[in-house]
């Protein structure tokens, strides 16, 4: 199959673009879109041939459920159940952080197929802030399902090009809306009334993102997540982990793997290099003083935030520079540990997924 990138930078490429992917979408194919923190996978989220298709694009295991995507708020009644208990908190972030990088879990209408929610009786839901995404969805006049578009646990795209060297040959069509604004993906919460009924509801965040813990604790209280452990096995015994089904099925240890293996490096002091081993240093921010810089003769050095190291700018270069380190020809990827603060939980957390090898 030829894929297809069309561009929307001149209102008729745009116009051009959201019609053939509308077009495509409702005829039951997948096609490359762009949204506001990196690009999805979409299809039509109640039509489950469509949705067997995004599965089978990215040899991504049915066990692990996709964010359904809607036009906006007032859309939420159509895909999930808002339980009464929660809807006060439930309306209070979505006027605060939709549009925009929050995916809320919530209980699931029978509308929503089962292959979308992995057989789970809740589905995770979005408003994306992606202009061309969001004429799509009007467009289509129906929610779109869309996991992340690359290969099952590789790095997520940022971009079109990286689309295509994930995805080429798979898809008829990548919609080219430009580089991510956020870079990483949204952050995924769970909003549990609160014990007594009055205090603060509980806030689960199956994955961090975009919208930081700190934006989030002034409307709940965040619980800490229990750590997980990374299913190890065969297909048959990934798929039997499904069973009873983990809170977030997709959240394996192990994720946005590049091919080149990765080490977090949490302490300078740590590294015992290989003599006979290339390596490249995935820096935050340049400094020397951090301590790694002048560690080893690095065969290559890339830095995320260069100076202050400001974390917004190293979340919308994370991906993008794993990428290029990972075609360094480097036998190891050594990074550096980011401030664990604001978006850096949601760095370090990206880190520790891409270090930690099935
Ligand atoms: O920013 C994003 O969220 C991007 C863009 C394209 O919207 N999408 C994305 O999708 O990152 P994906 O499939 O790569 O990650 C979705 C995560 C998976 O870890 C999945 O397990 C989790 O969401 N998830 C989906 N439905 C769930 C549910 N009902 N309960 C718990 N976790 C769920
Ligand atoms: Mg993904």
């Amino acid at each position: 199959m030829q894929t297809l990138i069309l561009p929307t930078d001149t209102s008729e490429f745009a116009k051009d673009a959201v019609a053939r992917a509308v077009t495509l979408l409702g005829t039951g194919d997948v096609v490359a879109l762009p949204t506001e923190t990196v690009y999805g996978l979409a299809a039509d989220a109640l039509n489950p041939e469509a949705v067997a298709k995004v599965f089978a694009t990215k040899e991504r295991p049915l066990f692990d459920p996709l964010i359904v995507h809607i036009r906006r708020a007032d859309y939420l009644a159509t895909v999930a159940a808002v339980p009464e208990e929660i809807e006060k908190e439930i309306n209070r972030l979505t006027q605060e952080f939709w549009p925009g990088p929050l995916t809320l879990i919530l209980p699931k209408q029978p509308c929503v197929p089962d292959i979308v929610t992995a057989g789970l009786p809740t589905v995770a839901v979005r408003v994306s802030a992606h202009p061309i995404f969001s004429r799509i969805l009007r467009g289509l006049e129906r929610p779109i399902a869309a996991p992340s578009a690359n290969r099952f646990g590789r790095i997520s795209p940022t971009s079109a090009s990286a689309v295509m060297e994930e995805l080429n040959g798979r898809i008829p069509l990548i919609v080219d809306g430009g580089a991510c604004s956020c870079g990483l993906e949204s952050t995924i919460l769970r909003v549990e009334p609160a014990p007594d009924g009055k205090a603060k509801p509980l806030f689960h965040i199956l994955r961090p993102g975009p919208i930081t813990p700190e934006q989030l604790k002034e409307f709940g209280k965040i619980v800490k997540a229990k750590p997980r452990t990374n299913p190890k096995g065969t297909e048959a015994e990934l798929e039997a982990h499904a069973s009873p089904a983990p809170e977030a099925p997709g959240m394996l240890a192990s994720h946005y793997a590049p091919a080149t293996p990765l080490r977090l490096l949490e302490r300078p002091e740590d590294f015992r290099p290989d003599p006979t081993k290339r390596y490249a240093l995935l820096s935050y921010r340049g400094d020397a003083k951090d301590g790694f810089l002048n560690l080893h003769d690095w065969h290559e050095v890339v830095i995320l935030s260069p100076g202050a190291g400001k974390l917004p700018e190293a979340a919308v270069r994370f991906f993008y520079v794993l990428r290029q380190l990972d075609r360094s020809g480097v036998d190891e990827i050594i990074a550096e540990p980011v401030t664990e603060v604001g978006l850096g939980v949601a760095i370090m957390d990206r880190l520790r997924r891409a270090s930690a090898r099935a």
